[in-house]
């Protein structure tokens, strides 16, 4: 289950990420926003990210204008590994290395069709493992660490 929220900078995004998850089978839910009126993106990457902390969704995609805001916001939840990616390779790497179970765009930084082939590679990578799990390893301890404070 992918859970898919934008804020109105990538609400156009949103929706042709939500397409091409449909076309490929894959279970998703839109969390909005639902239109292109202004609206504030720590709503919809609490949405999002909440679902993904909880384990309720497996991975989700946040879209806003930059997706710098979602991807500060996203990351503040437990488990959560937002990744913003801006090209092939960071797309690659978000999953590679990363094991990201959250994927962030910007829509008034990508094409359309850029959008859409970053979440398909995303999709499409395996997570390495190996040294890379060991590092994920760490971050876990990071957050049990900073939740004890
Ligand atoms: C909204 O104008 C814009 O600030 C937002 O979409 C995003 O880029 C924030 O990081």
């Amino acid at each position: 289950m992918i859970v898919v929220g934008s804020d109105h900078g990538g609400y156009e995004l949103k929706q042709v990420v939500l397409d091409a998850l449909q076309r490929r089978g894959i279970e998703c839910a839109d969390y909005g926003t639902d239109g292109p009126d202004s609206v504030d993106y720590p709503d919809y990457a609490a949405k999002v990210a909440g679902a993904v902390s909880s384990g309720e969704a497996e991975s989700g995609v946040l879209i806003c204008g930059t997706g710098i805001g979602m991807s500060i916001s996203a990351n503040k939840f437990n488990g959560v590994r937002a990744a913003l990616v801006h090209d092939e390779f960071t797309a690659q790497m978000a999953k590679e290395h990363n094991n990201a179970n959250i994927l962030v765009m910007g829509g008034r930084v990508l094409t359309l069709d850029q959008g859409k082939k970053f979440v398909e590679i995303w999709l499409d990578t395996q997570f390495e493992g190996g040294r890379h799990q060991n590092r994920l390893d760490k971050i876990t301890a990071i957050e049990q660490q900073v939740a004890k404070r």
